[in-house]
């Protein structure tokens, strides 16, 4: 049960979590926590960790890989490109899904890019996640006080023909503390106007039990990357702390993968409620 697309799991009926990949230990580790879980995941590759790589092809084939060989459902998905040509790439590589981000740009720019990239997409069977609202900054339409309109949603989906939208319910992307507070009133209000799957980004600052309500209030795809690297990286501080003359990148990475695998576990169940 390999690689799927993300459109084969979205109206399931559990909850999607998407969890970002950077290296090929991430993947690793995500994919064995899928399998002790059983459950059904994405693993996502930003733009930016593309541009940490040079390039998307390398990692983008390594976690199609880590996909095919897994006794458990996963897709590969791209995560906030903004560029339509990394957006080709990752089609011809055989992701099932993307994130086009023309969250940047102005409303109207915003539409007419997303919508081409929607008809070019769907033609190749990709689906298509997407996210409105002008809002420039460090944190962009994902700022803590920040708020997706329904009525705005509900017309940028019609007008797009996405397939996910990523909505501002009050998480911030990057956060080191669990503290963000979700409008939990606005998701519900999001779920009946919205009629695609809801995607909630930045989900590393929200607090477990906030996570399991944002779900039962209606988000569908939990994308959760810094909450991970906290756990890889204390994980390999210790080791390379502990053990001073280590040279073999296999003790620290593996020891990274493993704590990560294991809050990856976690917060699956969390999500599952
Ligand atoms: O698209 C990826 C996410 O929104 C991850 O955000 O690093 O705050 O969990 P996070
Ligand atoms: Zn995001």
């Amino acid at each position: 049960m390999p690689l799927i697309q993300l459109r084969e799991i979205i109206d399931g009926p559990a909850p999607v979590p998407a969890f970002n990949v950077i290296q090929v230990e991430h993947a690793e580790a995500i994919a064995a926590a899928a399998e002790e879980t059983g459950a059904s995941v994405v693993l996502q590759i930003s733009e930016n960790a593309v541009r940490y790589h040079g390039s998307l092809r390398p990692i983008g084939v390594a976690a199609l890989s880590v996909a095919a060989v897994a006794r458990t459902p996963i897709a590969v998905h791209l995560d906030h490109a903004t560029s339509e040509e990394l957006v080709r790439e990752a089609v011809r590589l055989g992701f099932g899904s993307v994130m086009f981000d023309a969250s940047a740009l102005p409303h109207e720019e915003n539409v007419a890019r997303t919508a081409s990239v929607v008809r070019e997409c769907h033609e190749a069977g990709v689906a298509v996640e997407a996210e409105l609202g002008e809002i420039g900054g460090k944190d962009g339409v994902h700022a803590p006080g920040v708020r997706t309109d329904p009525q705005d949603a509900a017309a940028y989906v019609a007008a797009t023909g996405v397939d996910l939208l990523a909505v501002a319910v009050g998480s911030s992307h990057a956060m080191l503390t669990r503290d963000a507070e979700l409008d939990f009133e606005l998701i519900s209000l999001l779920y009946k106007a919205v009629p695609v799957p809801l995607v909630l980004h930045g989900s590393s600052g929200v607090a477990d039990e906030s996570l399991a309500a944002a779900v039962r209030a209606g988000m569908r795809k939990i994308n959760i990357a810094t909450q991970l690297n906290k756990h890889f990286t204390a994980s390999v501080r210790t080791v390379l702390d502990d053990h001073p003359s280590l040279v073999d990148p296999r003790r620290y990475l593996g020891a990274g993968r493993e704590a990560m695998s294991a809050e990856v576990a976690r917060l699956i169940r969390v999500l599952e409620g």
